[in-house]
């Protein structure tokens, strides 16, 4: 089958509904009928300055969470990205197509060190990390969430142009970003993305949270003024953001949300999306116990995922080292 890969950052504890419904729902989903890779992109988390010992278990945590959402790690490959090297070397192959001012043009660049994060070589080049970690496997098919689109079209850009420069070599991925769920908004700030380091805590979801917590923070969630339930993101963009967690995690299309909803008022609307997300988040935080109760059992599933990374990529490194001109090491 065709392969998938796509990957999180281990930033933070908790991954967030917008994590959740974004990506980690389309990874299960997809790895049903494509060969799937999903790493826990610790170097890039290096852009991020950590200590070590919070990075480890953030690591540890973030893997444990994709099994835990319903990745089936006899399946699909859950991996470090640092324990597979090839990521690190076809980045500086990367690096090395890219022009510096096609680099400048990366907005996430320039939003996160306006938000304070340190304006590193290693932040600069975080899209060319990412496209190594895409182009290595030969991905068909990448689900991210919407801000992760600019970055997908920087990666098709790289391989047509190594392709161009060196003859067939790479496959050039296309996107997976579901309309609506690509973009969950803060609950408190709607027209703003819920984000690990942007949103309030009554602005979040994480999943690992208390579910009397969560429900408490959908209740308070902002809305707007009138009175109907009706998805309309630029006139109401707290209702339409409750609509879309509804519909992704019930099933239910929108449209039947807006029928069944018609006529009742906001509060009817935020207690069912409470208990529509706290009855997906309790099985969750269940299977989490399980898993964080059994390191070794996660320590199997990271090696095994590594080892089967690692016949992919080396396998690509190979024909990109002879496309680009590098002596084999004999
Ligand atoms: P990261 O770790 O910031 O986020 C992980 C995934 O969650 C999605 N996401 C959202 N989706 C919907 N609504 C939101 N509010 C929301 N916030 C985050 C992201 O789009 C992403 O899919 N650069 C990537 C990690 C990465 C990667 C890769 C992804 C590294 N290499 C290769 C795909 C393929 C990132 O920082 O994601």
């Amino acid at each position: 089958p065709p392969r998938i890969l796509s990957g999180m950052q281990p930033t933070s504890d908790s991954l967030h509904l917008g994590n959740y419904l974004g990506a980690l729902v389309n990874w299960v989903k997809l790895q049903d009928e494509y060969d799937a890779y999903y790493p826990v992109v610790d170097l890039h988390a290096l852009t991020v300055q950590t200590e070590p010992a919070v990075l480890r278990n953030r690591t540890r945590l973030t893997a444990a969470q994709f099994v835990a959402g319903g990745v089936d790690p006899e399946r699909s490959a859950v991996f470090c990205q640092s324990h597979v090297p090839e990521h690190a070397e076809l980045a500086w192959i990367m690096n090395c197509l890219t022009s510096f001012g096609e680099a400048n043009r990366m907005t996430q660049f320039k939003d996160k060190t306006a938000k304070g994060q340190s304006a590193t070589v290693g932040l600069f080049t975080y899209p060319m990390l990412m496209a190594a970690d895409i182009l290595l496997y030969d991905t068909a098919v990448v689900p991210v969430g919407e801000d992760q689109r600019q970055h997908l079209e920087i990666t098709r850009d790289l391989a047509e142009r190594f392709n161009t420069r060196f003859g067939e070599t790479l496959v050039v991925p296309e996107p997976y970003i579901v309309k609506g769920s690509a973009k969950i908004m803060d609950l408190q700030d709607p027209t703003s993305k819920m984000s690990k380091t942007g949103s309030s805590p009554k602005g979040l979801i994480d999943l690992m949270q208390d579910p009397a917590r969560i429900a408490k923070n959908i209740r308070s969630a902002v809305t707007d003024t009138e009175a109907e339930i009706r998805y309309d993101v630029e006139n109401k963009a707290g209702v339409s953001n409750l609509l879309v967690i509804h519909s992704t995690l019930s099933g239910t299309s929108v449209e039947d949300l807006e029928t069944s909803f018609a006529g009742r008022g906001y509060g009817d609307l935020k207690k069912e999306v409470a208990d529509v997300v706290v009855a997906a988040i309790e099985p969750f935080q269940a299977r989490m116990g399980q898993l964080l109760d059994d390191p070794a059992e996660l320590d199997r599933i990271l090696a095994s995922g590594a080892e089967r990374a690692r016949t992919v990529a080396q396998s690509t490194m190979a024909r990109v080292r002879e496309s680009v001109g590098l002596l084999p090491a004999g």
